[in-house]
């Protein structure tokens, strides 16, 4: 099966060859989990040091509070005693240089990454460290792509962005999608439609913070509203191009999926989880077609319920973002709506939570072909920190085919990293309808 070119075909695209662990052999620790303490970072801890201990990995945690990194190393598994603690602050860039020589892979949820992650990967990149995150703020890679890529080529830093429920299961699913159309059809999907058509569970203080940090930036960067709307806005530069329309956060649309045969609505992070999806497509050299379009939404059912549903979803949504929009309405669901940095769902909300997403991809032909991708606990912390701890155990462990330079998921780590979340994370890929199901 083939999941599509490693071929550097652009200019943003030249690799620095640089196979398996290249040129950071050599560390202190395999992998630091940089931000420990966090929602997020608390989970990924967990899952860190369960699954280092099985493959002998050296970990390190850190972070800028040491007793509250001391309490998480205690309620560790494995060798938790072995676990050693970096105490720094993001904006030390003496501290960040130090750290990222230390290892040969940081996995950071320190964020809003617009405000605390930009020293971390400047030292990443500088000191040939790979890196991965779960950022979800394009704004911010896209300036990180134009200040670092061609320093990552040379020094062979794989800096791979997105690593949570935004955006794996869509690109990964897509990069599979693709394949299965080329294995069983000999061509590419021209467009493929990711539904969610489930979501259970709870979202963090830190998601909740980088909203709001981005709905600040919106009122003082006038490229941001700009950007946002670009749907190649991620792609490398002279590669802006394409057949898919703008990007539009949370439009009063509700469209009828003849496909599904049910009801689209707008997703909040629809529009993010395509610009890495195309973003991949570019990277890889165009192995979906130049022609490839994607789209992003949420999926209710069909029948005047199902629209009902579809709408007040699409309202609330609308409501929400004009809330946050208006500094005083923001100040109030601030202060007192949205969790807190370091509180998240309930441990019963994380392990009791799931999601499904369908693929829909239609060939040149006509021909449908339908994958549902399904994931265990709650999208927003349990999952998300199942695939970033898998995203870090790849970059570290695996022989990867790409060298230095920024790549998203799948053109990094494609089906290494797919084989892991299937195994380890809790993902399932199948296709349900077509050729091949
Ligand atoms: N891609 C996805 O699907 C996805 C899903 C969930 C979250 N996220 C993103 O992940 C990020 C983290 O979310 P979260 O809920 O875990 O956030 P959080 O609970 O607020 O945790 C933030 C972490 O950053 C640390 N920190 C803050 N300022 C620091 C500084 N100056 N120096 C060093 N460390 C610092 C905090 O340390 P203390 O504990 O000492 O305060 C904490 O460990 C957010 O950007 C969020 O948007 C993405």
């Amino acid at each position: 099966m083939g999941f599509g070119r490693f071929s550097g075909a652009d200019h943003d695209t030249r690799q620095t060859p640089s196979s398996g662990q290249g040129v950071v052999a050599k560390r202190t620790y395999d992998i630091v989990l940089w931000g420990a303490t966090g929602a997020t970072g608390r989970r990924a801890a967990h899952h860190l040091a369960r699954r280092c201990a099985e493959s002998g990995v050296a970990l390190a945690i850190g972070g800028r509070n040491r007793g509250k990194l001391e309490h998480v190393r205690d309620g560790l598994a494995g060798r938790a005693g072995e676990i050693a603690i970096l105490v720094g602050d993001s904006f030390d860039t003496a501290f960040m240089d130090e750290m990222s020589a230390q290892t040969r892979v940081v996995v950071s949820t320190v964020g809003p990454f617009a405000v605390y992650g930009s020293a971390l990967v400047a030292a990443c990149v500088a000191n040939g460290t790979h890196y991965c995150d779960l950022t979800g703020e394009p704004q911010w890679m896209r300036e990180m792509i134009d200040t670092h890529q061609d320093q990552a080529r040379e020094t062979g830093a794989r800096i791979v962005h997105a690593c949570g429920h935004d955006s794996i299961p869509s690109d990964l699913g897509v990069q599979l999608l693709q394949a299965k159309a080329l294995d069983h059809c000999g061509q590419p999907c021209r467009r493929i439609t990711t539904r969610v058509t489930r979501m259970k569970g709870g979202f963090s203080g830190g998601t909740a913070g980088s909203f709001l940090n981005a709905m600040r930036l919106r009122e003082t960067d006038p490229d941001f509203d700009h950007l946002s709307a670009d749907p190649y806005a991620l792609c490398p530069t002279g590669e802006r191009e394409g057949p898919d329309g703008p990007d539009r956060m949370m439009p009063l649309e509700v469209t009828w999926d003849a496909d599904l045969q049910a009801w689209a609505y707008p997703y909040f992070m629809g529009p993010m989880n395509s610009k890495v999806v195309r973003r991949s497509n570019a990277v890889m050299g165009y192995p979906y077609g130049r022609d490839f379009r994607y789209t992003e939404t949420a999926l209710s059912r069909g029948g005047v319920g199902g629209w009902l549903a579809a709408m007040r979803k699409t309202l609330f949504g609308k409501l929400f973002l004009i809330a946050m929009a208006i500094p005083a309405t923001r100040g109030l669901l601030e202060r007192h709506v949205l969790p807190k940095s370091g509180e998240g769902p309930s441990k019963e909300v994380r392990e009791s939570g799931s999601y499904e997403i369908i693929q829909v991809g239609t060939l040149r032909d006509g021909t449908v072909l339908k994958q549902r991708i399904t994931g265990q606990g709650d999208p927003g912390v349990r999952s998300t920190t199942m695939m970033l701890t898998e995203a870090a155990l790849c970059l570290a462990e695996d022989e990867i085919a790409v060298g230095g330079g920024f790549w998203t998921p799948a053109s990094a780590m494609g089906p290494l990293l797919l084989a892991r979340i299937t195994a380890h994370a809790g993902l399932s890929f199948e296709i349900i309808a077509g050729r091949g199901a």
